[in-house]
């Protein structure tokens, strides 16, 4: 750490689609200085470090080795984010992980135990959490605005992400897929809304063997689809709630609300749970639906903002909050849900617990 400067040294792997979006948001934060960044792909660690200006881009054998890289930000695929977190670790590296932690819980215990060992950080996304919309729900929760919560619906539901995606095929292989793409967002919120899930069930279904790319160079190629594409699930939290989880790339469109929390005296409606912002709508007892604005001073929150925090704990010594505890949990959670829904239904208990710090 750049300790006269009080801020975290990041070095980037994974140079692709979404991390030049990180490197916008993280630009001017003070306590992040990305220093380098790297990708299998050398001519990607090469316009992204010119694009953002970033001061060196490295091999990943050489990022990972590098003296003067505090944390890894992994921004790799799914596939391959428990190789790159536990090289990281083990070079003495705190890490920030997209998700989902691992796309097995053996490979989320490992990273576990290897940050516990070393007493490093490893944190993962999504921080939608933190955002204004996700904290207005818990405010409210908080404040007994819909009695006691007794169930929620959530709802992710759209053509699949080849609308937007120039390489998509990685979204639908084992350890993707709308479940693991789609619900660590939804699963992550919720777990910070209604605490812990206990246990799960499952079904799931696939619309179509094949997919077509539909935007950038390759546009019209086609491939394989190697896991589930539509899951609805159950679930029951420690508390007593229940609820149900649909994520899938196979609907063509829908008017179903993306997230509701339901109590014995009202309703809260939240936005999109991998958005950060609102609207967020509450109903109770005499009133209509009505948008609830977030606390002052409040803005809404960005991608990485779950990194800031994590290096900002590490600059003063507390816990961040968007831990891979959590993540262990959400991973289980998507394991279970995974399994249950391949088996063609029945029941796991989750072990794990996570609350919200
Ligand atoms: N694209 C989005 O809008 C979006 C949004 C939210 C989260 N995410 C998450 O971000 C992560 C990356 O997604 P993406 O869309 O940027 O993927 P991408 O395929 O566009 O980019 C991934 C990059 O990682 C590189 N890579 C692959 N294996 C590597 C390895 N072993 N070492 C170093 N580099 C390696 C690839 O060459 C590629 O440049 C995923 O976990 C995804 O779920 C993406």
């Amino acid at each position: 750490m750049a300790a006269a400067a009080r801020t975290v040294r990041v070095g980037v792997v994974g140079c692709g689609n979404v991390s030049s979006r990180y490197l916008a948001n993280l630009a001017g934060r003070s306590a992040v200085t990305v220093v380098a960044c790297a990708d299998a792909d050398p001519a990607r660690a090469r316009a992204l470090g010119q694009a953002h200006g970033v001061p060196e881009v490295h091999s990943v054998d050489a990022l990972l080795a590098a003296a003067d890289v505090d944390l890894v930000l992994n921004l790799t695929p799914p596939r391959v984010h428990a190789e790159v977190t536990l090289r990281a670790l083990a070079q003495g590296k705190h890490v920030y992980t997209e998700k989902p932690l691992a796309t097995t819980m053996a490979d989320g215990h490992r990273i576990l135990d290897a940050a516990r060992a070393r007493s490093l950080w490893v944190g993962t996304a999504p921080d939608t959490f933190l955002g204004a919309g996700a904290r207005t729900c818990a405010a409210l929760l908080a404040q007994g605005a819909i009695g006691t919560p007794t169930s929620v619906n959530a709802a992710m539901m759209n053509p699949g992400p080849e609308r937007f995606h120039p390489e998509p095929e990685f979204l639908y292989q084992e350890g993707a897929g709308p479940l693991f793409d789609i619900g660590p967002y939804y699963l992550s919120v919720l777990t910070a809304l209604m605490g812990s899930v206990v246990r799960v069930g499952a079904l799931g279904a696939s619309a179509r063997a094949e997919r077509v790319v539909l935007t950038g160079p390759r546009a019209g190629s086609t491939f394989t689809v190697e896991t589930l594409t539509h899951v609805n699930s159950v679930l029951e939290f420690a508390s007593g709630a229940v609820g149900m989880l649909v994520t899938s790339f196979d609907v063509a469109a829908t008017r179903t609300p993306h997230l509701e929390i339901h109590g014995t005296e009202g309703t809260v409606v939240a936005a999109q749970a991998n958005s950060w912002g609102g609207p967020v709508l509450l109903k109770n007892a005499g009133s209509d639906f009505a948008e609830v604005l977030p606390g002052p001073h409040e803005s809404d929150g960005f991608m990485g903002m779950g990194l800031v925090d994590m290096a900002e704990a590490i600059l003063t010594g507390r816990r961040p909050q968007a831990t891979g505890a959590r993540g262990l949990h959400v991973l289980e959670v998507l394991t279970a849900i995974a399994s249950a829904a391949r088996a063609g239904g029945g029941f796991t208990t989750i072990e794990s617990r996570w609350e919200s710090p």
